[in-house]
């Protein structure tokens, strides 16, 4: 199983490497149907017949059909319907290697007809419905994606598994690590392709300590420090800037379910494996008020303190807070150390220090330390060129969706992520180092 984990790994590498040089962004070619002017309707294979002899070398296009469940959603709008989906189908959809190319079509979902309707005059989108069930039972839709609460996901997949679709969902997939678990199981036995949201591994800043460490800087690697986090109004004199069922357990929020699967995929992709956690979570804010201006309790954490351990003797140490005023240069930093060589990477910047022109501070509290830390170090330059992480992870899903090759940010990979956040809410609970087991779907 280890080794079976260590090749799953090594072939994410080659994943994240590739989206270093995305696939392709083509603009469209005159010979491609725009989506929405197109009459007929031809959910699964749109092979455009050649009226011509110059339209016989025109690339033939696969169009997809993506229930897109919870599309009104922060995440489910913008970065997975805005960003993603419509952007790929603006752009005439993705170059497949033998020259064809797939494309999308969204159908949208959600319990309001009205927000539907509206989002689908605004985008110029055909079809949306309440109907879930309706759409799962339609063979012209092949994909589910979802992109609901965290409460709702794991009903809601395990029907779409169910009815046979491929399955593309937000991140964490279920709340528990025996649901999670059981997904992944019903999808391999279903026979279906699973894709979980992964985007951290997509950000600039990510994608170049990734090639830092592939390139063998570090020498080492030792530790990593990760700072997550920004302050979250409460409610009451500004409206808060995250949904109110973040903050509340019952309602499946709380900073560990959110932010520790993503800390999961970064930790295994980047530096190894996690073998153990330590948490403290911490409801600080107990007081606050939600989108109708109406007071509630905090009961789920609004931050995290934690330690992992992993393998390679790797220690990593990351803070996640909803309760902490930002003074760095993003949202989310880690600070690499190495035997060779220092990076701090963000979102998107980059920097770093080498053994060679690492200072030698000498502590003494009694003399004012002039020296300019700050420029001992490097920035790395934007080398390539970035797109949105969730649309890169999205093209990378489709194209192998479109080929059949195996995918890695697969549910199995998500219910480790759900696995990292159980045991750190049990690590919080107990006050004790919580190790992890191998997950498994024998
Ligand atoms: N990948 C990331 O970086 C990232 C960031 C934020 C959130 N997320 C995840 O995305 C998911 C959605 O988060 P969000 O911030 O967009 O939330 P949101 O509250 O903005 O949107 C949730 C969506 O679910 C729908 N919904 C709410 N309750 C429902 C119910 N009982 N049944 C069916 N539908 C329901 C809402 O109508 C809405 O469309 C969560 O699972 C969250 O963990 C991921």
């Amino acid at each position: 199983m280890l080794l079976g984990k260590r090749l799953r790994r090594t072939r994410s590498r080659v994943t994240l490497l590739e989206s270093v040089y995305p696939l392709l962004v083509p603009t469209p070619e005159p010979g491609t149907h725009s989506l929405q002017s197109r009459k007929q309707d031809p959910m699964t294979d749109t092979t455009l017949a050649p009226a011509s002899a110059e339209a016989s070398v025109r690339p033939t296009v696969r169009e997809i059909g993506i229930i897109m469940n919870g599309v009104s959603g922060r995440m489910g709008y913008r970065q997975h319907l805005v960003r993603s989906i419509l952007a790929i189908r603006e752009q005439g959809g993705i170059e497949l290697p033998d020259g064809t190319k797939v494309t999308v079509k969204p159908l949208l979902v959600g319990r309001s007809e009205a927000k539907l309707a509206e989002l689908a005059a605004k985008h110029g989108i055909e079809d949306y419905t309440t109907d879930l069930d309706a759409a799962l039972a339609d063979p012209r839709w092949e994909i589910y994606a979802d992109f609901l609460v965290t409460k709702a996901r794991a009903s809601a997949l395990r029907k779409a598994i169910a009815a046979g679709k491929t399955i593309y969902t937000e991140k964490p997939t279920a709340e528990t690590v025996d649901e999670a678990l059981e997904l992944a199981k019903l999808a391999q036995e279903a026979g279906v392709k699973t894709g979980v949201v992964h985007d951290k591994l997509y950000l600039p800043g990510l994608q170049k300590l990734k090639r830092l460490i592939d390139s063998g800087f570090f020498g080492r690697i030792l530790s990593v420090r990760g700072e997550f986090g920004y302050w979250v109004f409460e409610g009451d004199w500004q409206p808060a800037q995250r949904p109110s069922w973040n903050y509340r357990a019952e309602d499946g929020g709380g900073i560990i379910v959110d932010m520790f699967p993503h800390w999961n995929y970064v930790l295994e992709n980047l530096f190894g494996e996690v073998k153990t956690v330590y948490a403290q979570a911490a409801v600080h804010i107990a007081d606050r008020w939600d989108e109708n201006g109406e007071h509630y309790t905090a009961t789920a954490e609004d931050a995290a303190y934690g330690i992992f351990e992993l393998e390679g003797d790797i220690v990593a140490q990351i803070n996640s807070s909803w309760t902490v005023r930002v003074n760095r240069d993003e949202l989310v930093e880690f600070h690499v150390d190495g035997t060779h060589g220092s990076a701090v990477v963000g979102l998107f910047g980059a920097k770093i220090q080498h053994r060679n022109a690492t200072p030698k501070p000498v502590w003494n509290p009694d003399l004012a330390d002039d020296h300019d830390y700050d420029a001992d170090w490097a920035e790395v330059p934007t080398n390539d060129v970035f797109q949105n992480g969730f649309r890169q992870q999205w093209e990378e899903f489709l194209v192998s969706y479109a080929l059949g090759t195996e995918y890695e940010f697969d549910l199995l990979s998500g219910a480790r992520g759900v696995l990292l956040a159980e045991a750190g809410l049990q690590s919080s609970r107990e006050g004790r180092k919580v190790e992890l087991p191998t997950l498994s779907l024998d």
